[in-house]
Parts: C-alpha cells; sequence; structure tokens
C-alpha cells in the first residue's frame, strides 16, 4: 500500500478542519485517498482547507458548526455518514487557547468558555461518532485521535483552564478506548509542543520569544503542523492496529526536563 492509498475507501472527520493543525491533518488524510469531513465554525477557513484538498485531487466537504451545540455536531456527524456512506477515521482537533491569569484570578466565563470548546465538545464528538461507528447506519470499527497537549500532562503557569481541559481530553481517551476496543474503535490522543500556528501565534507574536521556547526543547526548535499530521495519520493507519488509549507526545523532547 503506498502513502496515496493509505486510506482509500475511507471516511475522515476532521474538527477544526480550517486552522494551522486541521489543514494539515485534513490535507495529508486527504492525500492518502480518504474523502474528508471538514467541521469548523469558521465555515470560510474550512472552505479553504476544501479548496486546498480539491486542488490536489482530494475530496471534502464542509461542515460550518458550533462544537459545542451537541444537535449540531450530531447533524454533522450523522450528515458525514450519509454523505459518504460511512465513518472510519476522526480527529477532534477543535481548540481555543483561552485567557491568560493565575487560577485565583481567572475568569469564570472564560473558565466555562475553554472547558466547553475543548473538553465538552470532544464528548459531544466522541458521543456521535462512536453512536455511528457503532449503529448499522455505518460499518463497524474505527480510529480517532483526539488533539490534546504537552499541557496533557505538564502544566504552565497562567492557563490553568487550557491545562484541566487537555488532561481532561487524555482521561476521556482512556475511558473510550476501554469501552469501545471491544468494538474494534481505537482511541488516542496526540499531544503537540509549542507550534507558532492558530491561537498560539496571535497571542505570542515575538520573534525572541518564540527562539526561547525553541531553546527549551532538546530537538532544538517548536513542533510544525506537519509533524502534528504525521503523527495524526499514524495513529489512525491500519500500521497503528494494536495501539489504543495512549498520549503520543509530538514535542521534541520537551517535556523530557
Ligand atoms: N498551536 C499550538 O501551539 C498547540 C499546541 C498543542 C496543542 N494544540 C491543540 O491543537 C488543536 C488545534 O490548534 P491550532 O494550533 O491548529 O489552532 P487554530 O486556532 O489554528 O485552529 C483551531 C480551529 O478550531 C476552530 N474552533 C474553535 N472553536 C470552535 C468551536 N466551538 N466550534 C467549531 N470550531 C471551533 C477554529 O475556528 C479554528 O479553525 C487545539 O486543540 C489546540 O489546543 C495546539
Amino acid at each position: 500500500m503506498t502513502a496515496a492509498d493509505r486510506f482509500s475507501g475511507k471516511t475522515a472527520l476532521v474538527t477544526g478542519a480550517g486552522g494551522g493543525f486541521g489543514r494539515a491533518i485534513s490535507a495529508r488524510l486527504a492525500a492518502g485517498g480518504a474523502q474528508v469531513a471538514l467541521l469548523d465554525r469558521d465555515r470560510s477557513a474550512a472552505e479553504e482547507t476544501a479548496r486546498i484538498i480539491e486542488e490536489d485531487g482530494g475530496t471534502a466537504t464542509v461542515f460550518g458548526v458550533d462544537l459545542t451545540d451537541p444537535d449540531a455536531v450530531d447533524d454533522a456527524v450523522f450528515g458525514t455518514v450519509k454523505a459518504y456512506g460511512g465513518l472510519h477515521i476522526c480527529v477532534n482537533n477543535a481548540g481555543i487557547g483561552g485567557e491568560m491569569s493565575l487560577l485565583a484570578d481567572y475568569p469564570l466565563e472564560a473558565w466555562r468558555q475553554v472547558v466547553d470548546v475543548n473538553l465538552n465538545s470532544v464528548f459531544y464528538c466522541l458521543q456521535s461518532q462512536l453512536r455511528a461507528m457503532t449503529s448499522g447506519a455505518a460499518p463497524a470499527g474505527g480510529a480517532i485521535v483526539n488533539i490534546a497537549s504537552i499541557m496533557s500532562t505538564v502544566a504552565m503557569a497562567n492557563i490553568s483552564a487550557y491545562v484541566a481541559s487537555k488532561h481532561a481530553v487524555l482521561g476521556l481517551t482512556r475511558a473510550a478506548a476501554l469501552e469501545y476496543g471491544p468494538s474494534g474503535i481505537r482511541v488516542n490522543a496526540v499531544g503537540p509542543s509549542f507550534s507558532r500556528v492558530g491561537f498560539t501565534a496571535e497571542k505570542i507574536d515575538d520573534d525572541r520569544q518564540w527562539e526561547a521556547m525553541a531553546a527549551q526543547h532538546p530537538l532544538g526548535r517548536t513542533a510544525t503542523p506537519q509533524d502534528v499530521a504525521t503523527a495524526v495519520t499514524q495513529l489512525v493507519s491500519d500500521e497503528a492496529a494494536y495501539i489504543t488509549g495512549q498520549l503520543h507526545l509530538v514535542d521534541g523532547g520537551y517535556t523530557l526536563h
């Protein structure tokens, strides 16, 4: 099997598909032959991802959806099954950074927003995806990756909501893997280090700060969307058939300190 037909005949769904990691992951799945459903609340960003995929000869459908709405998530998941006749690969990638402040001062509304997007939406996605993968509407079996973070195993000051939400995503990943292994569904998490894309790039817009962050990684650089897409496509491929419930760090050694 070549890289071009690794996922042929498979349907994949990626959330946050208009963002930095989501676009790279979606493009890589499509390049492997998957037909890809692109979910994002920023419809035009997801449409740009679709354009890139189609220009490369791939197939994609866009769903403009706010993932904090469980009914909208369910419609998009079952809309994907209806459009493509199945669901085999899901990547729950959408996330936000949230406010930065010490825990005692962390604004309640900001806490709720981070937990809603980074944790609750992953729960809603898993519920619909697991129902779709185990119902008659789609063939049994599948592979799911939740995009976690290095902040699923370590912490950083001023981002308690983010750290807590990403630790929780790992717990959810393990619970789902345990419950759905017998149904042939593997659920793993990928934990990237800092990457100069999306909300992280917006928050830290200073070359010297990025150089200092790169120096904190034994491999001497921060992560790229391609690093993340490589780990995700490995984990959802049949080559990882015996791997489930794991956090696969993509961190250049950051967490070894
Ligand atoms: N960039 C980093 O440094 C970094 C590091 C580790 C983990 N991550 C994680 O990787 C994932 C992707 O991050 P990114 O860096 O590509 O960010 P990004 O901002 O480029 O992409 C996030 C995407 O999610 C979408 N989104 C956000 N909230 C949504 C909602 N409620 N409904 C639907 N779509 C929504 C956004 O519109 C955006 O397109 C996130 O889960 C993030 O926590 C990022």
